[in-house]
């Protein structure tokens, strides 16, 4: 790519004369000796009137960097320091200039003319008029050759922006996740996106998913998220539909006027009223009846309704969130949902994992957890190590059902912080609580041959396998660790040969990744 400087000739220090210019900085000359850089063509811009001193600086290119082709561009300016008057000759001159970009790499200098030139120099250049990069000589240093700095201001420009609006969304999704650095990809991606249409969209955005998954959650915080950026102003209206109830459902959505039905004697402005400016959630919004549906959509199309007995309508426009656990689609298929609702509300669908699907977000989420409790009661919570370990196995391991996701979570921290002593969890609080959990997921004690063929992959030798069956079976059959302890190690028992039984056991177990209370009876 050829290299192609437009300048102007500096009437004042591109002037000197006689043998002594040479040791005086003369800025334009000055771009022809420094050793990086190689011109093929120079524009030089000058006033007629410094035609010698321009013929003089073209001869001492030539001599310095006789590859370069020098082309004059006669100006006339009536003043160059009226801004209008420079702004507007160096505009037209740049867009008649035939710059081919995909060709020539254009640096536009900006030491030489007045400041008002240099302002308008770059302030083209900025807009891309000129599509190049500006160049700037300084005087050389005792004894060292010209210096020159090259500005990208298209680059600076845009690495600067960007870096602004990383650091501005990772501040979002941030508020999103409430902090808690989640690594499931799969989690995080929805995260980025809601961030994205809570940006760039009003539309209404339908938070699917299990129970406790956090629908509710993340509906507030998207409301945050939104306020924080000025995006709304009102304040954040939460209804679970399935708590609406017949004939109020109507008036507690869209208000009534006094004297609307018996009963009435204040007017109401109802919910949708209340979120006007702010968001509205409707919780399991598949539980709306279909006179509600129908008002609603109504509503959300035109910002404006009819409370009950008004015959004049009522302005609201707002954030719609809305969650539902069930799937909507049926709803529709059973004619319990409005189809044109449906299409409305989901535009945005966002359908949160549960827990089970993000196990390697149940540890960033303990802590979470562990330090809200702490924010909570003002006391200090913590696993002992092996405490942690043996929770984290569990809670991470496939077979651990989370059917109340968050709410489990939430709810045996809680358990285990509140039985453990002095803000201490050990293995016993974790083994306790584990077996609350299963017992709260219905989950059955597995059988021997169950739990010895989910082992599976391990590949059990036949010697091992058939001692393992046994001492499930044992266990299966024994009211606590220690009894089986005792049923197992009878005879060593006997000789006094074995200390502890039920570590001797436990210990066996763990070889088997086993712990008591997988193998318990209950
Ligand atoms: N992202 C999250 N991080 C931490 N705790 C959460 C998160 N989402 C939900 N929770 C907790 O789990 C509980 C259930 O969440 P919620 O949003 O009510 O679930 P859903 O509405 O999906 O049933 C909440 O009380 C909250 O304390
Ligand atoms: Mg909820």
């Amino acid at each position: 790519m050829d290299t192609v400087v437009i300048g102007l000739y500096g009437s004042t220090l591109d002037s000197p004369v006689g043998v002594r210019r040479w040791l005086r900085w003369r800025p334009t000359v000055s771009l022809f000796q420094a050793e990086d850089l190689e011109v093929a063509r120079l524009e030089l811009l000058h006033a007629p009137a410094h035609l010698d001193g321009v013929q003089r600086i073209v001869a001492d290119i030539g001599n310095l960097s006789p590859s370069t082709a020098v082309r004059l561009h006669p100006y006339e300016l009536a003043d160059p320091w009226d801004f209008e008057e420079v702004y507007a000759l160096l505009h037209d001159w740049a867009l008649a200039y035939p710059f081919r970009p995909e060709d020539e790499d254009y640096l536009v200098h900006i030491t030489t003319g007045s400041h008002v030139v240099q302002i308008c120099l770059f302030l083209l250049t900025e807009a891309r008029l000129i599509p190049g990069r500006l160049v700037q000589s300084a005087p050389p240093q005792q004894g060292e050759l010209p210096r020159l700095s090259l500005i990208d201001l298209d680059l600076a420009r845009y690495s600067r922006l960007a870096a602004r609006s990383v650091a501005r969304r990772q501040q979002a999704t941030g508020l999103l996740k409430s902090g808690i650095p989640t690594r499931s990809a799969v989690f995080n991606r929805l995260i980025e996106q809601v961030e994205q249409v809570a940006g760039n969209s009003t539309s209404p955005i339908l938070l699917t998913g299990p129970t406790g998954a956090g629908k509710t959650w993340l509906a507030r915080q998207i409301h945050a998220l939104k306020r924080a950026r000025h995006q709304l102003q009102g304040s954040l209206v939460e209804l679970n539909c399935a708590t609406l109830r017949g004939e109020t459902a109507m008036s507690t959505l869209f208000g009534h006027v006094r004297g609307a039905f018996t009963g009435a004697q204040q007017a109401r402005p109802g919910l949708l009223r209340a979120a006007h400016g702010g968001s509205l959630f409707l919780d399991e919004v598949g539980e709306l009846g279909l006179d509600e549906q129908a008002m609603l959509l109504s509503a959300i199309e035109d910002g404006r309704f009819l409370p009950v007995g008004a015959d004049q309508p009522v302005e609201s426009r707002f954030q719609l969130l809305c969650g539902s656990n069930r799937a909507l689609r049926e709803r529709v298929a059973q004619g319990l949902f409005r189809e044109d609702l449906l299409a409305r509300i989901d535009l945005w669908t966002f359908e949160l994992p549960g827990l089970r699907q993000r196990p390697e977000d149940i540890e960033p989420n303990l802590d979470f957890e562990l330090e809200r409790w702490r924010e909570r009661t003002g006391r200090q919570l913590r696993f002992t190590r092996q405490a942690r370990g043996r929770f984290l196995a569990f809670a991470t391991d496939p077979r651990s059902a989370w059917s109340g996701n968050f709410r489990d979570l939430n709810a045996a921290v809680s358990r285990m912080a509140t039985l453990a002593s002095g803000g201490r969890i050990e293995e016993r609080e974790v083994e306790e609580e584990i077996t609350r959990l299963r017992r709260a997921w219905g989950e059955e004690a597995p059988t021997a041959e169950a739990l010895v063929s989910l082992l599976g992959e391990q590949e059990l030798d036949r010697f091992d396998r058939v001692q393992l069956l046994d001492v499930l079976a044992v266990c299966a059959e024994s009211p606590s660790l220690s009894e089986a302890g005792r049923r197992l190690f009878a005879v060593s028992r006997q000789a006094r040969s074995s200390r502890n039984d039920a570590d001797r056991l436990r210990k066996y177990l763990a070889r088997f990744g086993l712990s008591w209370e997988q193998v318990a009876g209950g």
